[in-house]
């Protein structure tokens, strides 16, 4: 069995969209950093296609063309952090709205949805996004808004976002589908051919893929929509610096070689560690043990570095196991060309109250691994030797 195959053109359009020279008078070849906060107009109101760097910017529609052709989309707009992306989508809604949000997503998604979207009165409820009926359950007649993420944050569930999208569509027009990409990029999975309405991204992550900006974005087809967040992004202000832009737009023309680099070595190192004799068991959606092996195989075009695995014992072990890991990093985050390990339930996912934490699996012997691009071999012995070091004595 195999993934979806990829249509030829990505990596082209990884490399050209967006970057013509013939926009520039210079024609430089590479996009330039357009640090200019403010732009000169011809006569009163009459300007050039840029006022202020918070309404447009050239080197961020360099970045924003490029990310929606990715996603075969119509228009992408970038935001200063994933974060600020949902932000931006939340502010679409009004008081009194109902969101039905996946019960396991990002710890930051949840404590937006939770802490802050409920305190400006709207309406949260969180459910298992594998569990169509109690999707189908959840919606109400104020639901404006379906969100989740595939593969979910830290579980490493696969939701099928063709199903989901339909079920929200027959059940209320209305509904705006997001789903968060941030795991497996345009590169893997392209959720607006699956019936989606907005695409999210923490761009800090794979779509970045050097650990050193912090950036969101959304992609979308539908003109409304786009114009409404258009509208948000300049009045709520949260916006990338044109550098942070210039970076992303840059990293994304090596996208496709990283990705198939992140899924080769990410699936030699899940290989090993379900040989082990320590793990209890590991949540990789190539793996045929996955429960939705055969979904993930249908809706995406391969998997990425990210997945999570549970240690045999408590969190005594778990720590001993991360702190003796030497080339892996025991930080947050993901994605990035170096690997990273971490433990949700102390770390990234320590806002999700633990009564939800618990239902959800998400306990102390849960490790999540970013693997990166280092030699697999170096990688697998790092693994090797730090389970060793944990069984010790
Ligand atoms: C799946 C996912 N979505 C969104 C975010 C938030 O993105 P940012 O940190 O860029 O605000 C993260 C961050 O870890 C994430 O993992």
């Amino acid at each position: 069995m195999a993934f979806k195959s990829q249509p030829k053109g990505f990596a082209t359009k990884a490399i050209h969209s967006g970057q013509a020279p013939e926009q520039w008078t210079s024609l430089c070849v590479i996009p330039p950093i357009v640090t200019s906060t403010t732009y000169k107009q011809d006569g009163p109101a009459e300007h050039r296609g840029f006022e202020y760097s918070r309404s447009g910017n050239p080197t961020r529609n360099v970045l924003e063309t490029c990310l929606a052709s990715l996603d075969n989309a119509k228009h992408g707009i970038t935001f200063s952090s994933g974060l600020g992306a949902n932000t931006a989508i939340l502010t679409m809604l009004s008081n009194g709205d109902h969101i039905v949000v996946s019960d396991d997503v990002y710890g930051g998604t949840n404590r937006l949805f939770r802490q802050v979207a409920a305190r400006l009165g709207l309406e949260p409820t969180f459910v298992d996004p594998t569990d169509l009926n109690a999707l189908s359950s959840a919606i109400k007649s104020n639901t404006k808004l379906l969100w989740i993420e595939t593969p979910t944050n830290p579980l490493i569930k696969v939701v099928d976002i063709a199903a989901v999208s339909k079920l929200a569509h027959e059940k209320k027009k209305d509904i705006m589908v997001a789903v968060d990409n941030t795991f497996l990029t345009s590169y893997f999975q392209r959720p607006l051919e699956l019936g989606a309405d907005m695409v999210v991204y923490s761009l800090t992550k794979y779509m970045n893929g050097h650990g050193d900006v912090v950036m969101g974005a959304v992609t979308l087809n539908d003109d409304d929509l786009h114009n409404r967040l258009r509208f948000l992004q300049n009045a709520t202000g949260i916006v990338p610096a044109p550098f942070d832009c210039y970076q992303v737009n840059r990293s994304l023309k090596t996208l496709a070689l990283r990705m198939e680099q992140h899924q080769k070595n990410a699936l030699a190192v899940a290989k090993f560690l379900e040989s082990h004799p320590l793990v209890e068991k590991v949540l990789h959606p190539a793996l045929p043990s996955h429960p939705q092996h055969e979904l993930a195989l249908k809706q995406t075009y391969g998997y990425s570095g990210v997945f999570s695995f549970y240690i045999k014992g408590k969190l005594e072990e778990s720590r001993k196991f991360l702190k003796s890991l030497k080339m892996f990093t025991l930080a947050e985050s993901l994605g990035g060309y170096e690997s990273l390990a971490e433990l949700p339930s102390v770390m990234t996912h320590a806002s999700v109250p633990l009564e939800q934490r618990i239902m959800l699996g998400i306990t102390d012997s849960l490790v999540r691994i970013s693997v990166g691009l280092e030699d697999s071999d170096d990688l697998i012995e790092d693994l090797r030797q730090a389970l060793e070091a944990t069984s010790a004595k």
